[in-house]
């Protein structure tokens, strides 16, 4: 059994309303539920954690240390300037799944570049909430790999 953690930043807690054209209507709640229940079938503890503050995600960075095997991280806006999110992932030597909802390479330039991609064991982008399935799949297969 692993432990994941599942790690939203910025305006993420408004999913459901936010951009719905680009983000769906889909809202954060629905995602943890959808992370949660596929720990409980997969045999997975998901812990769920969002915040719009660079220094909390700095910090449930560093706590995952020695509690979660890996993370699931949608850094929103912080992927493409954080050079602290960056490093933290890379302090932690935790495996990290980079995930967007959107497809960021089909967005603006400025969306192209990702810090937490320098740091991160892969990166899915653009399959929307089921994209979490995805990374969960991906990060649960690696550690797997490991053991
Ligand atoms: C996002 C993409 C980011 O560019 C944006 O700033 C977000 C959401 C996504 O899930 O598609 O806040 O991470």
């Amino acid at each position: 059994m692993a432990s994941i953690l599942v790690l939203n930043g910025p305006n993420l807690n408004l999913l459901g309303t936010r951009q719905p054209e680009v983000y769906g209507s889909t809202t954060l709640a629905e995602i943890e539920t959808l992370c949660v229940d596929y720990g409980a079938t997969n045999g997975h503890d998901v812990t769920c954690f969002q915040s719009n503050h660079e220094g909390a995600l700095v910090d449930a960075i560093h706590n995952a240390r020695g509690v979660h095997n890996g993370i699931v991280l949608n850094a929103g806006a912080y992927t493409h300037t954080s050079i602290a999110l960056m490093d933290a992932i890379a302090s932690v030597e935790l495996p990290v799944i980079e995930l967007h909802l959107s497809n960021i390479h089909a967005r603006e330039e400025f969306r192209h570049k990702s810090y937490i991609a320098k740091v991160s064991i892969g990166q899915i982008c653009g399959f929307g909430p089921a994209g979490y399935g995805l990374a969960l799949d991906a990060l649960t297969g690696h550690l797997k790999g490991m053991s």
